[in-house]
C-alpha cells in the first residue's frame, strides 16, 4: 500500500527536507567520527586499530615499555632480567612498593646518570616514583564517564531520529516483512554500538562488532531516506493500489 506519492505536494515537501537535513546531519556525524579518530593509531585512514587504541588504549606500550623494550634506551640495560623485572612491573600496575624493591635499584645503576635534574636527559628525570610513573601511565582508552555522557545522548537522540525515519519508511511500498527488519535494524545496531564501545574496554575484538553496527545504521539510514524519497518524486502509483 504506497500512499507517499499520494500526500499532498506540501507535506511532501517537508517531510523530503527533514529526510534530507538528517541525512545531511549523518553525513557530518561521520566526518566528526572520522576527524576524531582516524589519527589515533598515528596513521591516517579510519581503520580497526584506531578504534582499538581509542576505546581498549594501548595497555602494553607505556612511553617506558616502549623506551626499554626495543626502543633507544634498551641499550643502557645490559644485566640479563633487568628489563625483563621492569617490564612485569609495569604489566602488574606499577605499584610504589615493588618500584622502591625492585625497579629503582636498576634505574639507579643504569640511567640516573642521564636522568637526573643536572644530566644530559634533564628534562625527563627518572630519579623518583611520580617521575618515573609520568612515563609509565597506562593508555586504558576512554574513560566510562565520556562513554556516559556520549551514550545517553545520542541514545536518546537517535532513537527519536529513528521513530521520524522510520515513520515514514513504514508508509513505503516496501514488503511488509522487509520493512520490518529495516525498521527494526538501526535500534538494534544503536544498543550494539554503544555495547561495544563500553565492551571493547575488557575485549579489543569488540571493535569489529561496532564497525558492523556502524555499517548497519548507515545501511538502513540510506534505505529509509532513499526509498521514501523516490516513492515521493519519482514512483508512479502502482496499479493495484
Ligand atoms: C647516556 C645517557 C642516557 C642513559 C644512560 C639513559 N638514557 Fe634514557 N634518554 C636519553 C636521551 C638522550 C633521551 C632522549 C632521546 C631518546 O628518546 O632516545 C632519552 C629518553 C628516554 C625516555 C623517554 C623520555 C620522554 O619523556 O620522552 C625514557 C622513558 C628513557 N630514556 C628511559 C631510560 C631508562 C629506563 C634508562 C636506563 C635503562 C635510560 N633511559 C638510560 C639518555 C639516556
Amino acid at each position: 500500500m504506497p500512499k507517499l506519492q499520494l500526500l499532498p505536494v506540501p507535506l511532501k515537501v517537508v517531510i523530503s527536507l527533514t529526510l534530507v537535513i538528517l541525512a545531511i546531519g549523518y553525513l557530518v556525524a561521520l566526518a566528526n567520527l572520522y576527524l576524531t579518530y582516524n589519527l589515533t593509531d598515528g596513521t591516517p585512514g579510519l581503520s580497526p586499530s584506531d578504534l582499538r587504541r581509542a576505546f581498549y588504549g594501548n595497555r602494553d606500550n607505556t612511553k617506558l615499555a616502549a623506551k626499554i623494550n626495543g626502543g633507544s634506551m634498551q641499550q643502557f640495560l645490559p644485566k640479563s632480567g633487568d628489563k625483563e623485572r621492569i617490564l612485569s612491573w609495569i604489566q602488574d600496575g606499577a605499584a610504589e612498593p615493588d618500584y622502591q624493591a625492585a625497579v629503582r635499584p636498576i634505574l639507579q645503576a643504569n640511567c640516573v646518570r642521564c636522568h637526573n635534574p643536572n644530566g644530559l636527559q634533564r628534562f625527563a628525570p627518572l630519579t623518583t616514583y611520580e617521575q618515573v610513573m609520568a612515563v609509565t601511565q597506562i593508555d586504558r582508552g576512554e574513560p566510562v564517564s565520556l562513554w556516559a555522557r556520549v551514550a545517553h545522548t545520542h541514545l536518546q537522540s537517535i532513537g527519536l531520529i529513528f521513530l521520524v525515519l522510520g515513520g515514514v519508511f513504514s508508509f513505503t511500498g516496501i514488503r511488509d516483512r522487509v520493512k520490518i527488519v529495516i525498521l527494526v535494524l538501526p535500534f538494534a545496531a544503536l544498543l550494539v554500538d554503544f555495547g561495544t564501545r563500553f565492551l571493547a574496554k575488557y575485549s579489543p575484538g569488540f571493535v569489529y562488532l561496532m564497525l558492523a553496527s556502524g555499517a548497519a545504521i548507515g545501511f538502513s539510514l540510506g534505505a529509509m531516506t532513499l526509498v521514501p524519497l523516490y516513492e515521493m518524486w519519482l514512483g508512479r502509483p502502482r496499479k493495484a493500489d
